[in-house]
């Protein structure tokens, strides 16, 4: 296996883990003073979201500077720090590769928007307005409005797949895309451990740019639906893999919204472009389509369960699955996939043991760990991400009251991921000196690292115990997945088997007590089960190690049991 198989990778969104200045952001001076914490947990690689020189009008995701640290989080000497320090852990630094588009404040852009005859003149996408002036065509960026930008000085306007302060570069041009390869290049120099591509389906733009079949009352198409996974990106990629990939022990993850698992072989593996690629199925689970907040649905747990597994399935020869349940663009996943009245405790450590127990690396996103939950803010004003207020619009023009629009905008908001890491039980939740950028969460009292730490039955306690598990046991690591009593809605079971061993977890997702008969497993046992590992404390080895036919699940427990 190789490194980034056999561990943990940790997202971190540095604005909100630990402010070591008093600013009310976090740094990289912070994390590299909580490092510890993230050994403790069996963390192999750190993935920093963007990091750069941003304006921050979509949090760092609008690079101006791609060779320089931003201030508000330390220097490049902070930052060969951090990459020092985390190295004697033997943890490794990801990077945020945002090539699909830069900020309109990078000097690339500056100069393409001063005329029509520069040196970058093609670094972007460009286009005349149609005859009567307005725009090129009816796409509609991912954050809303057209996907075109008026720009006064060229005459022109120019294509941004997110907002208008992000220009989607120009990757048919061979000079653009050197120019981000030597970007990859330096920081794989620096020592860093490999890269996550943001929103990389979107680099190839279709021959045919014009309007495409109106999908709302806006008169626009998604610009998803018109370029996501455009015939010929491979080919882009496949340059990305040869000029900085080939022969470097660093590992590439692609977020790669729209590439269907028919299509893995040609993205993962050996033959692909990627390691591993990001799938958003299983985190859509309650959409109907049209990528809006408002259109929900009520889902089963067997719909979630055929997410995993097809995606279990898909990887199993292709490639290696990067198994996530949150990440800084979704809501906690507490909230996400348990009812609202769940034990939150018991029910996070349910999801942990799901994400540390599937076949692929577990990417654990800061604040996971302790249970972390959803916000509640009522007013759309003390929300900060960009997406919240474009999808509050949405459901206002299509017709929900404010109200509805602001429970959408609770349930799903960016922001519910994005408060500041709960470290204490003291003021800021011992985030920061000062005032923080996005308020704390008010349950930062009982959720809080210090706490979980003292508290054997933590969710904390439970995240230390299941890596020591995967230590232990390396069946959860290679091991085959078989999905089992695949028709319940109560119980998420499976079995991960290698040569030398046998494991079943067992996930109960409701509140009540479900008995599971191991015949319905297709388990025998003539002595008894053994469990590893249970989210209802250690007096459930010696109960359930009498049972030879049946194992009674307390409400939302977890449970890894061997089978000798
Ligand atoms: C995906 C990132 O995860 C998200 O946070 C960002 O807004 C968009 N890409 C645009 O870069």
């Amino acid at each position: 296996m190789k490194w980034w198989q056999n561990t943990i990778v940790y997202e971190l969104y540095p604005n909100s883990f630990k402010d070591s200045d008093g600013d009310g952001y976090g740094d990289l001076k912070g994390i590299t003073s909580e490092l510890d914490h993230l050994k403790s947990l069996g963390v192999g690689a750190i993935w920093l979201t963007p990091v750069y020189v941003s304006p921050m009008g979509d949090n760092g995701y609008d690079v101006a500077d791609y060779y320089s640290i931003n201030p508000r989080y330390g220097t490049m000497e902070d930052m060969d720090e951090l990459i020092e320090e985390a190295k004697k852990r033997e943890i490794r630094i990801v990077m945020d590769l945002v090539f699909n588009h830069t900020s309109n404040e990078c000097e690339w852009f500056k100069e393409s928007a001063s005329s029509r005859d520069n040196d970058k003149n093609d670094w972007y996408i460009w286009a005349d307005p149609k005859e009567d002036g307005s725009v090129p065509n009816n796409w509609r960026g991912v954050f809303g409005g057209s996907v075109w930008t008026y720009c006064e000085t060229r005459g022109q306007y120019y294509l941004h797949t997110f907002g208008d302060f992000q220009p989607d570069v120009n990757w048919e041009n061979p000079k653009v895309r050197n120019a981000l390869y030597d970007i990859a290049n330096f920081w794989i120099d620096k020592g860093v451990g490999g890269f996550r591509l943001d929103a990389i389906t979107y680099i190839k733009k279709p021959a045919d740019m014009s309007d495409g079949p109106v999908d709302a009352p806006d008169n626009m198409v998604s610009v998803h639906s018109m370029t996501a996974n455009t015939d010929g990106i491979l080919d882009f990629l496949h340059e990305f893999k040869d000029q900085v990939q080939v022969g470097k022990d660093i590992f590439v993850v692609g977020e790669a919204n729209g590439v269907p698992a028919s299509e893995l072989p040609l993205w993962v593996g050996e033959n692909g472009v990627f390691d591993m690629i990001f799938e958003f199925s299983h985190v859509n689970v309650q959409f109907s389509g049209g990528e809006v907040w408002y259109n929900t649905k009520d889902w089963k747990l067997t719909e979630l369960k055929k997410c995993f597994s097809d995606s279990q399935k898909a990887t199993k020869d292709n490639g290696w699955y990067p198994v996530f349940l949150e990440n800084h663009d979704q809501p906690r996943s507490i909230n996400h996939f348990l009812p609202a009245d769940a034990d939150p405790v018991q029910g996070a450590k349910v999801l942990g043991m799901l994400m540390m127990t599937l076949r692929g690396t577990p990417f654990m996103y800061e604040g996971q760990e302790i249970g972390m939950t959803n916000i509640d803010w009522d007013n759309i004003k003390d929300y900060d991400d960009i997406s919240s207020h474009n999808q509050f619009q949405m459901a206002k023009l299509n017709g929900l009251t404010t109200k509805q629009a602001m429970e959408c905008v609770k349930r799903f908001s960016r922001d519910n991921s994005r408060t500041p890491m709960q470290w204490t039980d003291g003021e800021n939740a011992g985030f920061t000196d000062g005032t923080p950028w996005l308020p704390v969460n008010s349950n930062y009292k009982t959720v809080n690292v210090a706490s979980e730490n003292e508290n054997s039955g933590s969710v904390l306690c439970f995240y230390h115990q299941m890596k020591t598990l995967r230590d232990e046991h390396e069946v959860l690591k290679d091991g085959n997945y078989t999905e089992l009593f695949q028709n319940s809605e109560k119980i998420y079971a499976y079995c991960r088997e290698n040569a030398k061993e046998k494991i079943i977890i067992l996930l109960n997702f409701t509140g009540e007590a479900v008995e599971v008969k191991m015949d319905d497993l297709g388990i025998e046992s003539q002595t008894g089960f053994r469990i590893l590992l249970s989210n209802c404390g250690g007096e459930r080895a010696s109960e359930v190690s009498k049972q030879t036919e049946k194992v009674n699940l307390y409400p939302y427990e977890a449970m890894c049991l061997q089978v000798d």
